[in-house]
């Protein structure tokens, strides 16, 4: 009997729990709402995670448009003309598989349910069962009729236990679970009905059988201007309402349910607009206007950061993937290789540069090498205008998982555009006299999945140094991400250094370097404190200090001290940050 690998029954993986507890302890990240019992996959930033976050898309910022004269920035508005995301393909295609319990109603990822089934308690249950070797039609009847009955009262197993057993039975021969693997063991105590609906997938809450999936838009809509859509809706069905009152007439038929869903459907419509699932639209749409206004030659990029929404179902890992999130985006325009001139780079060359880049700028801000890589997709994974397309994949707590999409979108959003609006969307080359639609390769970030990875591969928790007994823990991040820079600790309470301390933290403000003051504890703990929040480097202050104007200076990661000259500190700290 081939038994899967048994996970344990809690979502994340140690680490998590850790990390996420730290979070919330200081001041990085809070679950939304939390005093209301907080809102599915929806996050706060607090304190420092919100200096994290604002650095993160400083660096990006600084790295994909300060430090380049190709590519220039926008900040477009998050809702947009309806039309734009017809044009795109997000309204008809930007959907997950949705299949819905039967019995209870609820709805689930129909591509994830037996993953997600790993987290509930009735399939732990029968699962621990089938492992053990345990099961039978004497175990199975009892574990229904008591425990099964309170953990998935809808499983067939449990509503029907004889017969549902007498049917398995005679699929295997009458040894049960014979050799059946787990998923079809669980398949067969979830379907009543073998020959009219085929093996049926469990509901992870209840055990009833899940439907066939349908398709779930993952845009949220609302409406834009001073009409309700419920009144929109009730207006057209007045003047329907002879309609469908014959409709209702006829027993048993659905021409009252199709009317109904009709005019809703155009009730809604008539102002239905979407917070945007991305932020790169607007870039295809604006792209005349920010050629024209800044003058731009091929090849050239347009950057945005902002918010992007996407109402996702499956919420797992964390922030990994919330409702809520900022994207950082570049659509880099160029040549098509009929138009790229001779020793210019070609659009693949491109293409290659930006994953190459882009890889390189989480090394250079301190993700492990090792936790890196370049994952290309497969033809099926694409898009289908997509030419080419490389995840930068980070190896997350719970394995390897998208960090960047880098994708070759061709000239298919331009194009698009261009259809729906009926406005041209194409670039003059003066060097061959043409009017054509350059090609785009579009870096597409996450602020928050970054920020994720950063806190995640800075987490350590490190033993004691020989020869104490306390060890610590430490968020290695970059200097440059670190929410807060420098702390300033007066040794004691007294004999003017908490005053020098106060300076010097004042000196670094006025130099915009983020510095707080720290007296509270035992100076020890207060590294320690610091540790915990990242923050690279601890200054104090003190005996020393009233008579050469001297401090020492810690390192977090390396926790070496040395004495500089207060009058050099905001430099010596400038410098390194620099790094
Ligand atoms: N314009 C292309 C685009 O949006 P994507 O792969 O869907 O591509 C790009 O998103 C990046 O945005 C992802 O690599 C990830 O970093 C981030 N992202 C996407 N969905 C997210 C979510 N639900 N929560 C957090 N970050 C998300």
């Amino acid at each position: 009997m081939a038994h899967p690998e048994k996970k344990k029954a809690s979502t994340e993986p140690e680490i998590m729990e850790k990390l996420v507890a730290l979070c919330k302890q200081r001041g990085f990240v809070f679950q939304s709402s939390e005093i209301y019992g907080g809102l599915k996959s929806c996050y706060d930033y607090g304190p420092l995670g919100t200096e994290l976050k604002r650095n993160v898309k400083a660096e990006w910022w600084r790295a994909m448009v300060h430090s380049r004269e190709d590519i220039v920035g926008l900040d477009a508005s998050i809702i947009m003309h309806p039309d734009v995301w017809r044009a795109s393909g997000h309204l008809a295609g930007f959907a997950d598989p949705m299949a819905t319990c039967a019995r209870c109603g609820k709805s689930f990822r129909a591509d994830h349910v037996w993953e997600l089934l790993l987290d509930s308690g009735w399939y732990q249950a029968l699962l621990e069962l089938y492992q053990n070797n345990e099961v039978s039609s004497l175990v199975l009847k009892r574990w229904a009729e008591q425990k099964g009955k309170k953990l998935a009262p809808n499983l067939a197993l449990c509503r029907d236990p004889d017969g549902t057993l007498a049917r398995l039975a005679e699929k295997t021969g009458g040894e049960i679970p014979g050799s059946l693997t787990f998923k079809e063991f669980v398949q067969h105590l979830t379907t009543e009905q073998l020959e009219r609906t085929g093996l049926q997938n469990p509901c992870l809450e209840c055990g009833g059988e899940l439907q066939e999936p349908r398709a779930f838009n993952l845009m949220f809509r609302t409406s834009l201007g001073p009409v309700d859509p419920i009144e929109a809706f009730i207006a057209r069905m007045r003047q329907k309402q002879a309609q469908l009152v014959g409709a209702c007439s006829t027993p048993n038929n659905t021409e009252w349910l199709d009317l109904l869903r009709q005019e809703c459907k155009a009730a809604v419509e008539e102002s239905a607009v979407y917070l945007r699932p991305e932020t790169a639209q607007a870039m295809f749409t604006n792209f005349s206007n920010v050629q024209q206004s800044m003058r731009m030659k091929l090849p050239f990029g347009i950057a945005q950061q902002g918010k992007s929404f996407r109402n996702e179902i499956t919420v797992k890992h964390f922030t990994f993937r919330s409702c809520e999130f900022e994207q950082m985006e570049m659509e880099f325009f160029c040549h098509p290789p009929e138009f790229t001139p001779p020793g210019a780079k070609t659009d693949m060359q491109w293409f290659e540069y930006w994953s190459n880049e882009r890889l390189n700028w989480y090394a250079r801000l301190g993700l492990r090498k090792e936790k890196l890589r370049l994952r290309a997709h497969e033809a099926n994974e694409m898009a289908h205008y997509a030419k080419a397309c490389n995840d930068i994949e980070y190896e997350y707590p719970w394995g390897w998982g998208e960090l960047e999409g880098i994708a070759h979108r061709t000239d298919y959003d331009l194009k698009q555009h261009e259809k729906h609006s009926g406005k041209k969307l194409t670039y003059f080359d003066p060097l061959v006299n043409k009017h054509y639609h350059p090609l785009v390769i579009e870096p597409a970030a996450g602020a928050d999945r970054a920020a994720l990875a950063f806190l995640i591969d800075g987490f350590a928790e490190e033993p004691p140094p020989p020869g104490t007994n306390e060890g610590r823990t430490v968020l290695r991040l970059h200097p440059r991400l670190a929410p807060v820079k420098l702390a300033v600790f007066p040794l004691v309470k007294k004999e003017g250094m908490p005053e020098a301390a106060r300076k010097i933290v004042d000196e670094f403000s006025q130099c915009g370097i983020k510095a707080s003051y720290d007296e509270k504890d035992a100076i020890g703990r207060r590294y320690r404190r610091q540790d915990e929040c990242g923050t690279p480097y601890c200054i104090t202050v003190d005996g020393q200090t009233a008579q050469d104007g001297s401090v020492t200076i810690r390192e977090r990661d390396s926790m070496k001290q040395e004495r500089i000259q207060v009058a050099e500190a905001v430099k010596v700290v400038q410098k390194r940050l620099a790094e």
